[in-house]
């Protein structure tokens, strides 16, 4: 099985080079020395052969220095050259990749020391082990916190504390009910089919919980909490006047902001949630689209042997913020990069195991954002590159967030390079030095990548553990308004959300390649 694909330019480049010059040189040395051995068999032969010998070996060492030498300039060249273009490169072979035994992955990956997991990464693992553990701890102290008689809630103020305390005091699960809304617009409702009221329970309450999925202004009055998912597009006024006394606003968002400003209150309406979901890890809960689960740690992990460079995956060519397929096409003038998806030239079904182990083959992997927003990170980092086993090349967030967000030295960000020819020098680099390459997989020993408890995108999944937990989180903002504050931090909401990625701050270029989205109209 060969592995070590061809596209490492530079070693097989000088070969043929190398076998003509010194090499001819060393075969007339040796054809000398036999002639005057044979014609003087004398006294001096002893001395002769020594000299032969001798000479051979030095030749051998000069052989091997210009061998050096010339894989030294070569490599100088390599730099200097204006874009040095992709040969060798190995097309994607139709076949099972699937790792037949340990000689599939790399020996060792090399330990980093100081490598640490920021306080960001630690916070997103806690949130998803609290909700997904659903844990009893603190199921007592929010019971006795609800039978607290003194610190009674009206029902105008607050529909949800009123009802859970109203039924902590009576001890009786009769006549509770907590109803919960989920409005989305066409999209979400046909991905799901909780169109009736469905019911669960929680533990730190008798109260029974029912929630539906829904755009029905009967059923918004007369539920207790109402999750607003991105891009509901209603006429945000007439909800505002609607909206029950005491009635509990939940936000919820997977997407960037970028998707249509239309869908959210406009500044007149300030901030009317009472908390956020959202992937911003400043949201009251901020679970991530995936997380590093510390708890399982990888002593010794393992990677696939690469044959490939680079590849770029994509279904979206035309909707991004900025020239992303176009960026891509100028890379591949420079760089062997294999295209996937809608955008691209290959196919490779996105359900297929195989398909994965594939992407596992390559070097790298182009992870870039179809909007430049702050923290938006996504799947195309944490599992098509990071879970997969390849190097991501990230673009979208700046620098600095995926430093907080991401595990450490896992990632190369386009920000860093001033041009494409430093890109192109340092992928060269890492396509060469191996040890230098692996060690950005040494994170691996740190944590284990897990999706995240991404809320509520399936409907019919898993809705009871997140649905208690966001009313357990709008139950302690109730009683402590100082432990969520994000509604407080952010009285206009349009301006937090719209403010932080707005389609005029979009950067224009990345290192000298202009991106600004080209318009398609042909005159
Ligand atoms: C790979 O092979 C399968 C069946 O052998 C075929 O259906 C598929 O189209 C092939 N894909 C490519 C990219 O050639
Ligand atoms: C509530 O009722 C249950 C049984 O229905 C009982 O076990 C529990 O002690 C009661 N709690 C309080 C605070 O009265
Ligand atoms: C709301 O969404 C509907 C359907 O997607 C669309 O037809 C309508 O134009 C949108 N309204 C606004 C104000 O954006
Ligand atoms: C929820 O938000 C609304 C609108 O800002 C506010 O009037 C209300 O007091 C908030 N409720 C809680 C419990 O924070
Ligand atoms: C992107 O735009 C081009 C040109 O307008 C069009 O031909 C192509 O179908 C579009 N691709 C997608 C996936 O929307
Ligand atoms: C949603 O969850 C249900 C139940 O776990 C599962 O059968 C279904 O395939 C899921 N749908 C999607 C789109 O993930």
């Amino acid at each position: 099985m060969q592995r070590q694909g061809s596209y490492l330019i530079a070693q097989t480049v000088p070969v043929n080079v190398l076998s003509i010059g010194p090499g001819f040189m060393f075969h007339s040395v040796i054809l000398e020395g036999t002639m005057y051995m044979n014609t003087t068999m004398n006294v001096k032969t002893l001395w002769t052969r020594m000299t032969i010998v001798g000479g051979a070996l030095l030749m051998i060492v000069l052989f091997k220095a210009y061998v050096e030498l010339r894989l030294y300039l070569i490599s100088l060249t390599y730099s200097e050259n204006k874009y040095v273009a992709a040969v060798g490169r190995v097309p994607y072979r139709n076949e099972t990749v699937r790792p037949q035994s340990i000689d599939d992955y790399y020996e060792y990956i090399p330990e980093l020391e100081d490598l640490k997991l920021s306080p960001d990464v630690l916070k997103t693992a806690a949130v998803n082990w609290d909700i997904k553990s659903d844990s009893d701890a603190d199921t007592s102290w929010i019971r006795k916190m609800l039978s607290n008689k003194r610190a009674r809630t009206m029902f105008e103020a607050n529909r949800l504390l009123y009802k859970l305390q109203d039924s902590a005091l009576r001890n009786s699960s009769t006549d509770c009910v907590i109803k919960i809304l989920q409005m989305c617009r066409e999209s979400c409702l046909q991905r799901t089919s909780k169109h009736f009221w469905t019911r669960s329970k929680c533990k730190f309450s008798n109260c029974r919980i029912e929630m539906k999925v829904g755009n029905d202004l009967a059923d918004f009055q007369q539920s207790d909490v109402v999750i607003f998912h991105i891009a509901y597009n209603r006429t945000w006024a007439s909800l505002v006047k609607t909206r029950l006394p005491g009635q509990l606003w939940v936000f919820h968002s997977k997407e960037a902001p970028i998707h249509g400003p239309q869908a959210s209150p406009p500044r007149e309406f300030g901030n009317p949630f009472n908390i956020s979901i959202s992937y911003m890890s400043e949201s009251d809960i901020a679970p991530g689209y995936y997380y590093l689960d510390t708890e399982q740690k990888d002593k010794d992990p393992k990677v696939l042997r690469k044959e490939k460079l680079m590849l770029w995956v994509a279904s979206n060519c035309n909707d991004t913020s900025w020239a992303r397929r176009d960026f891509v096409q100028e890379l591949q003038t420079y760089l062997p990069i294999d295209t996937y998806g809608l955008c691209g030239h290959l196919d490779c079904p996105r359900s297929e195991k195989e398909c994965w182990e594939m992407r596992g083959q390559y070097k790298f992997h182009l992870a870039l954002e179809n909007s430049q927003c702050p923290e938006y990170i996504t799947e195309k980092l944490w599992f098509n590159s990071l879970a997969v086993g390849t190097v991501p090349i990230v673009f979208g967030a700046p620098k600095a967030d995926y430093e907080r967000l991401t595990p450490p030295h896992s990632f190369i960000h386009l920000d860093d390079f001033k041009t494409v020819q430093e890109f192109i020098d340092y992928i060269h680099l890492l396509d060469r030095d191996q040890q230098k390459y692996l060690e950005y997989f040494s994170w691996r020993r740190l944590g284990h990548v897990m999706k995240g408890s991404t809320m509520l995108t399936n409907h019919t999944a898993d809705n009871g553990k997140i649905l208690c937990f966001i009313i357990r989180t709008l139950l302690i903002k109730s009683l402590f308004p100082e432990m969520y504050q994000w509604q407080a931090r952010h009285p206009v909401f349009y301006d937090w959300w719209y403010g932080m990625c707005r389609e005029d701050t979009q950067k224009t270029r990345i290192m000298d390649i202009d991106v600004t989205m080209k318009t398609d109209i042909a005159v």
